[in-house]
């Protein structure tokens, strides 16, 4: 499995050895940090997600030390750059599309559809690097044999000309949007209606303050990995 991972690389213009080398340490000291933070707040009460992990004995008892930094790594991970590359991404395509802009702020109750139709269209997590199958699957004519390594490419999927009406055609009004943006099955994201949230709040909020905002650079600079797809950051010139 390290093998593909390492063949897709998380930035393809480095080298795959130091790239993982550099992962393997920065892996380390997030444990590290996270774990001073959770020796601060045992035995503490608070109500922050650390504490409560802490303290909380929970149905299945109490989790070790090392079980609450793998969940808090997770979470920050999974939880962090996803939405962050979310609004990023939401509010470009918005500038690309300045006649939805217009309507968002004259409608704000778009942002619903329009944050279900980004997250098939420009979705944060483009590859699910990591599955093997347990059986033989047959997908379409093809048989994907019992213990072969598969990529889910879910941007892609959510593209799917079969599925969707001009999947290349930004459309908050689409109906029956079934992308996905959040995987799907047993391991469909847990923080999606948090994410969904935020975007729709972030999205809202920059809309409503920026006065006819302008992209300064188009294309933005994106980050490298293939697995995560964002820009690295987003100029943009206002009026107000
Ligand atoms: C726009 C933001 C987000 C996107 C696009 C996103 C996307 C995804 C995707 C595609 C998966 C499926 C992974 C797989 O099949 O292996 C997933 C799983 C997961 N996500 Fe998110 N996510 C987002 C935000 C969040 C947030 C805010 C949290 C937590 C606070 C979170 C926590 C998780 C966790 C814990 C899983 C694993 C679920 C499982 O394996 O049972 N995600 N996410």
């Amino acid at each position: 499995m390290n093998a593909i991972i390492d063949s897709i690389g998380y930035d393809p213009e480095t080298d795959p050895k130091e790239d993982l080398d550099n992962g393997v340490q920065a892996t380390k000291d997030l444990r590290q940090y996270l774990g001073g933070l959770l020796e601060q707040r045992h035995g503490r009460p608070g109500d922050d997600l650390l504490t409560r992990l802490a303290n909380d004995d929970g149905p299945d008892g109490r989790m070790t030390d090392d079980e609450i930094v793998s969940t808090a790594n997770l979470l920050l991970i999974a939880g962090h750059e996803t939405t962050v590359n979310l609004i990023t991404s939401g509010m470009l395509t918005l500038l690309r599309h300045p006649h939805v802009l217009q309507r968002l702020r004259a409608e704000p109750d778009l942002v619903v559809p329009l944050v279900e139709e980004l997250l098939r269209y420009e979705p944060p997590v483009h590859i699910i690097p990591w599955r093997a199958a347990y059986s033989d699957i047959a997908v379409a004519d093809t048989v994907i044999p019992k213990g072969s390594q598969i990529m889910l490419m879910l941007a892609s999927g959510s593209r799917d000309p079969d599925r969707f009406h001009e999947p290349d055609r930004f459309d908050p009004d689409r109906r029956d949007n079934q992308h996905l943006g959040f995987g799907s099955g047993i391991h469909l994201c847990f923080g999606g209606p948090m994410a969904r949230l935020e975007t729709q709040i972030a999205l809202t909020e920059l809309v409503r303050r920026l006065d006819e905002p302008r992209l300064v650079t188009d294309p933005p600079p994106y980050r490298p990995s293939p697995v995560l797809r964002g820009p690295i950051h987003l100029q943009v010139e206002r009026n107000g």
